[in-house]
């Protein structure tokens, strides 16, 4: 029944009227409203039909698109990874071991360092050898580098988590030579001065060095160059900087990775279309297998979105800036197809991810910045992305690994948090090199002002033990979503999973409180090839059936 209080503190016309009725005509419409207001919503809500059709494989996504980068800037590397042989901080050989534990089952597949901007200020005889040099830093705040953390540190630290190496080499104040001496440095296997002094510094084998990244950002932060003027240097690169892995020169050659676009802008579809001009036009003498492409979600530069203590508009916000991923990735592959049809350069997403205003307190120069639950469906929604193009994208670096931008793990001093971000590469690892599986469905939509998104996003993928892995995203942050999914071409007998949600749009995992978002199982019913689940608001749910 409608209580009296309710018609006196009634405050809408349409409520003023139905104060104007008898008391148990007023309490019949009160529970008509309740339940037009409440209940139909999700009783009338169509179910969503999704079709996986196991029958029809695609290409693999490669386990390359879950990438890291790992740039010498604020608190990545240092205190991130290195905290130096003397730390009361538990380290093997100075790489701290709450991190390597961490990171192993992500199964990271490479690693990109030492940049970025800071790639194209390295030297590498810097970071070898017991005496290291005291550098600065004048990208990335100005402070004072020790360079503990060079080159057999990072190698050493690939190791601890079973990652290769995506070495990017300095372009801008380098020198081809350097460049060279470097790679004969890391890879060589005969007695050379070089391979001499590797030994001497404790690897006598040589490393093995899976990419090249010639240079970064070429066009900007890499010396602003002009394409043409890039791609000259990109041939000399390409041509003498060599690996002689006696195991690299067959099969597991090094894969060399060419600066590509920074954007959409025409400045951009031109540096791509020089270029991959170029590359069709390639002699014996160099090569290039990779174009590497940058975009971060920003939304407005210089960064100011805030990654924490935000509500629903900043959320929906960012979440469509995000989706632009799509369409630069097939503006640059149309690019890409006029000149390699036969898709032989990947498309190298290896600087991406979400980029918001510093942390109050922190570093500028450091760019720290809280991760979320948006950032995990901002993750999700990206690697679906890359997984649909993986004909192209066939690695993809996110931004940057630990405590820069969107982070897998922060850490403090001897404390460690996992992100909401570190979940879903977690969840997603069964996709790595699993075979794509189309689906269709209708994905709806989800509308907040004048923002309005696909309410669902889903990818598929069969794995190498024929098990069949679904990732489903519901990006509405209020409404469930319930689905039945059709299964051709599985005999799905079992289904189990997990989704990844928190209490809002906004929270965070931190040190005092690290579960907030964390992974739960999900219950899904699987009926005669019918697979049925809700979606909860705002989550990423993956299921395995087999
Ligand atoms: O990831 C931070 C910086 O963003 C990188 O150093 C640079 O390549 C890009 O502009």
């Amino acid at each position: 029944m409608l209580p009296d209080f309710a018609c006196k503190s009634q405050l809408t016309a349409r409520n003023i009227s139905i104060c104007n009725f008898s008391s148990s005509f007023r309490a019949f419409l009160f529970a008509l409203s309740f339940f037009f207001a409440f209940v139909t919503p999700s009783l009338l809500a169509q179910k969503v039909q999704v079709s996986v059709d196991a029958s029809k494989p695609g290409p693999k996504i490669d386990r390359n698109i879950f990438g890291q980068f790992a740039e010498d800037l604020g608190h990545g590397l240092y205190q991130g990874i290195w905290v130096g042989t003397d730390s009361t901080i538990p380290n093997t050989r100075g790489i701290r071991n709450d991190v390597v534990a961490a990171l192993k089952p992500l199964k990271v597949p490479n690693v990109r360092w030492p940049g970025g901007c800071f790639a194209d200020e390295y030297h590498w005889r810097n970071g070898i050898g017991p005496q290291r040099a005291i550098t600065l830093n004048p990208n990335w705040g100005g402070v004072i580098d020790t360079n503990a953390f060079g080159t057999h540190e990072f190698l050493d630290f690939l190791d601890q988590i079973g990652a290769e190496a995506y070495v990017s080499v300095n372009v801008g104040t380098g020198t081809p030579r350097e460049a060279a001496d470097w790679l004969e440095y890391l890879t060589t296997a005969q007695p050379t001065t070089l391979a001499k002094e590797r030994a001497a510094n404790g690897h006598p084998a040589p490393y093995k060095i899976a990419y090249l990244g010639i240079g970064n950002e070429s066009w900007d932060c890499g010396g602003n160059m002009s394409p043409d003027y890039y791609v000259s240097q990109m041939k000399i690169y390409s041509r003498f900087v060599r690996n002689f892995n006696p195991d690299q020169q067959d099969k597991h050659q090094m894969l060399k990775i060419a600066v590509g676009p920074g954007g959409a802008e025409p400045r951009w579809t031109e540096w791509t279309d020089v270029v991959m001009k170029a590359y069709q036009g390639h002699t014996w003498s160099w090569d290039i297998n990779g174009l590497s492409m940058h975009s971060y979600t920003v939304g407005k530069w210089p960064p100011s979105f805030a990654s924490t203590g935000f509500g629903e508009t900043e959320y929906a916000q960012i979440l469509k800036y995000t989706l632009d991923m799509d369409d630069l990735i097939r503006k640059h592959s149309a690019i890409m197809d006029k000149y390699d049809p036969d898709k032989k350069v990947a498309l190298v997403v290896d600087e991406w991810g979400a980029w918001y205003a510093p942390l109050p307190g922190s570093n500028p120069g450091f760019l720290v910045q809280q991760n979320s639950l948006r950032d995990a469906i901002l993750a999700a929604l990206n690697l679906n992305i890359f997984a649909r193009h993986a004909d192209r994208v066939r690695m993809a670096n996110i931004a940057q690994m630990i405590n820069v931008l969107q982070a897998m793990i922060m850490t403090d001093k001897d404390k460690m948090v996992l992100t909401p971000t570190y979940h879903i590469y977690k969840m997603y690892v069964p996709f790595q090199d699993a075979t794509f599986v189309p689906v269709s469905f209708d994905p709806g939509s989800y509308t907040h002002g004048d923002i309005k998104l696909p309410r669902l996003d889903a990818i598929a993928a069969k794995d190498s033990q024929g098990k069949l892995w679904l990732a489903i995203t519901n990006v509405d942050p209020n409404q469930p979503a319930d689905i039945d999914v059709n299964l051709t071409g599985v005999n799905a007998k079992s289904a189990s999973g997990q989704v990844l949600t928190a209490p809002k749009v906004d929270s965070v995992n931190t040190f005092d409180a690290p579960n907030t978002v964390a992974p739960k199982p999900v219950s899904a019913k699987l009926d005669a090839g019918k697979l049925s689940l809700t979606l909860d608001p705002k989550s990423v749910t993956v299921i395995a059936v087999e």
